[in-house]
């Protein structure tokens, strides 16, 4: 298979590039600056891609890739970070200048098949300070920014560009990687997730040989796509465990466990709700929450497999960006401590099986499509690990549980009738310990603040508030506190993130 590789920089830049390229139906993998050599003498790689960062050329620790690179003849697209990289190793010169963030126009000097399909004038998304003061000798200018700094340039098979083509405001940015990766660097073969299913099957296959496959299931897209496909792989050796921590919505843990069973995958429910509620109740801390449902999690989890004496194998929906974490930064500070099913402690003994590990989460919804699983798991919105608990602020107590399990449901069912769930990142509601004066049936009550929240976002990093119609947030409003005793206001929150998170804890 012809593929691009996408040079990791650091941020959030290089996973973007690469989910750009593969919707274009282009293989991309991202690799580290060390590793670039290497890729680009496998014939396999028909492009590179370097991608942005936040570093600049002339810090002593900016990330460098070898000179020898350039001279492999194999299509190169650096992109800002990249594209000064270039003009700095190739003989330019780049500088400090005024910066330029966000939307701006660009202007085309001449023509380029990089370009085919581009206006005269389009507008990019820029966000640098740095600029290609000086192109390497031998490099054309292929396009000029409105503020005077080189957008565009080209050597031969070498490109840079200064705006960013993977952001979706970039809006001929496809276009650009998509001219660059079929017309420079002529890749024919074309890549589907979709496709990959029978390979994947087989590679389960090949690597769990013998004894059972353990799946631990959550209701999530990423768990039952794993938990079927090792079903068809391994067939009866596969077992999926569903613990039930007491913390999920309304009805889950039963529908979870139909569909599963409805595919053909032997689904254990464990009932561990009792534990987790008693370890919870009382418990304010956020980060103490956390850390109470991860190592209930695990305890509960290590006692269900040592059920299955013949247990060999341990399969996770780990995905590609938690494999490559470009967004790492060594030293960042943590904001919350997230639990996953993956978050199993190492004395577990079993070798792990990760057949979605090179893939996005959009990917895997459309192998979900494939394998013919329900619109309700391949939309599902994600759902903490932690579940409802992250969602109580203060003191967790069951009777809050309830309230945000039902006032959730009933956001959901009003958005669902709404045309509007599938088109927000995630609808839920909250409480805390804010009270309220009412009057419930002519008396006087005291009740609870619900908070509604619902985002919008494309990839949870960035949030925006849904700007939800008034009569939606009306019904949803009235039914809260009318089916809810002990509710007397619903409040909407409409904070971006940042400079909050989406969940409250
Ligand atoms: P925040 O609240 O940090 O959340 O803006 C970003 C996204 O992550 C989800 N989230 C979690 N996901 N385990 C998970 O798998 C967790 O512990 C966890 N906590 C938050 C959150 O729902 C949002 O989509």
């Amino acid at each position: 298979m012809e593929k691009a590789v996408v040079v990791n920089f650091g941020g959030q830049y290089a996973h973007l590039i690469a989910r750009r390229i593969r919707e274009r139906g282009v293989y991309a993998e991202i690799i580290q600056p060390e590793d670039v050599e290497k890729a680009a003498k496998n014939p396999e790689v028909k492009a590179i891609i370097l991608s942005g960062g936040p570093s600049s050329v002339y810090q002593s620790v900016a990330p460098d890739i070898p000179d020898e690179v350039f001279q492999l003849g194999k299509p190169i697209l650096g992109i800002c970070y990249g594209h000064q990289l270039i003009a700095k190793k190739l003989g330019g010169e780049v500088r400090r200048g005024k910066g330029e963030y966000g939307k701006t126009l660009v202007r085309l000097v001449g023509k380029d098949p990089i370009f085919d399909g581009w206006e005269a004038e389009e507008v990019v998304w820029m966000s640098h300070e740095d600029y290609v003061a000086q192109p390497p000798p031998g490099f054309s200018v292929l396009a000029m920014s409105e503020n005077g700094y080189v957008a565009a340039m080209r050597k031969g098979h070498i490109y840079g560009v200064q705006f960013h083509p993977e952001v979706a405001h970039t809006a001929k940015g496809g276009v650009l990687l998509e001219n660059f990766l079929r017309k420079v660097a002529k890749i024919n073969d074309f890549w589907r997730p979709e496709d990959q299913i029978g390979r994947i099957v087989e590679e389960i296959r090949r690597k769990a040989t013998e004894g059972d496959v353990i799946v631990g299931v959550s209701g999530g897209v990423d768990s039952t796509v794993t938990a079927v496909l090792v079903h068809m792989a391994v067939g009866e050796r596969a077992h999926a465990i569903f613990i039930d921590h007491g913390l999920f919505r309304d009805g889950e843990p039963e529908q979870v466990a139909a569909l599963l069973n409805s595919l053909g995958v032997k689904v254990h429910v464990i009932d561990a709700r009792e534990r987790f509620l008693r370890r919870l109740e009382g418990v304010s801390d956020c980060e103490e929450k956390r850390r109470i449902v991860g190592e209930t999690f695990a305890e509960v989890f290590a006692e269900a497999v040592a059920r299955f004496p013949n247990a060999r194998y341990l399969a996770q929906g780990t995905l590609y960006p938690d494999v490559i974490e470009s967004g790492a930064v060594k030293g960042a500070d943590k904001i919350k401590s997230h639990h996953n099913v993956g978050g199993l402690p190492p004395w577990f003994s079993l070798s792990l099986v990760e057949p979605l590990r090179e893939f996005y989460k959009d990917e895997v919804r459309k192998i979900a499509k494939a394998l013919g699983l329900p619109d309700e798991v391949v939309y599902r919105h994600p759902f903490p690990g932690p579940g409802l608990a992250v969602r109580i602020i203060g003191p967790f107590t069951k009777e809050k549980l309830e309230i945000v399990r039902k006032a959730t449901k009933i956001v959901e069912e009003e958005l669902e009738k709404a045309g509007l769930l599938r088109k927000v990142w995630q609808a839920f509601a909250v409480v805390g310990d804010d009270k309220w004066v009412g009057v419930k049936g002519d008396r006087r009550a005291v009740g609870y603040v619900v908070t509604v929240r619902v985002v919008e976002s494309e990839d949870a990093m960035t949030a925006d508030w849904a700007k939800l119609p008034y009569d939606v947030l009306e019904k949803i409003s009235a039914r809260i506190t009318s089916e809810i005793p002990h509710v007397t206001m619903v409040a909407y929150a409409t904070t971006t993130k940042p400079p909050s998170t989406i969940e409250p804890c």
